[in-house]
């Protein structure tokens, strides 16, 4: 059963949820929805709002989804769920069907984003802004590796308007 809790109240450690743990970005709506791993985000406060930054390259499928939708959700799962978590961060869903193959079931809350019931906590989250990195502004110049095409990753800043936990 899911529980809509205070995201104040969440008692994991945001560096090992986003950076160990990895989550599932999803965007687009139940009957066509679009997910991808990510190990790379962030969460805090901002514009008097708390929010949640995703990091997605423009190659992606899912950035065509987040485009496209006001709304994108972020799902964690547990660890037994590591494979899943590896096939949706390895194939596009321009090639396969990633919610099939991994036999997840999509949800959705108020808004009609699409989550996973396999996860154990999902933040909904209304986009807010975005931008493109601009390589001009990187202080140091090792950040480039990361880019040798020149790929740079769009940020998205989304209100956290539901944080939903299994309990
Ligand atoms: C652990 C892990 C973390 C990843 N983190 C990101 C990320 O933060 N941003 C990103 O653009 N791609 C990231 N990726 C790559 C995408 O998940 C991968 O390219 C995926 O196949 C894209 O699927 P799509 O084309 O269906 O959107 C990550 C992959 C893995 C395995």
């Amino acid at each position: 059963m899911w529980n809509k809790i205070d995201p104040k109240t969440m008692n994991k450690n945001v560096f090992s949820m986003i950076g160990d743990q990895w989550m599932l970005i999803t965007a687009g709506t139940v009957e066509r929805c679009n997910t991808m791993t990510a190990s790379w985000g962030g969460m805090g406060v901002l514009w008097g709002k708390n929010v949640a930054m995703a990091f997605i390259r423009p190659q992606r499928y899912t950035f065509e989804f987040v485009e496209k939708n006001d709304w994108f959700t972020l799902s964690f799962l547990e660890e037994r769920y590591r494979k899943q978590l590896a096939l949706c961060g390895a194939k596009s869903g321009r090639d396969t069907d990633k919610v099939k193959e991994c036999n997840f079931t999509v949800k959705t809350g108020e808004s009609g984003a699409p989550y996973f019931d396999e996860a154990e906590l999902v933040l909904v989250c209304r986009k807010l802004y975005w931008q493109d990195f601009d390589r001009t502004h990187f202080l140091d110049a090792s950040i480039e590796n990361n880019y040798p095409n020149h790929d740079y990753h769009r940020m998205y800043v989304g209100e956290i308007v539901e944080a939903l936990k299994k309990g």
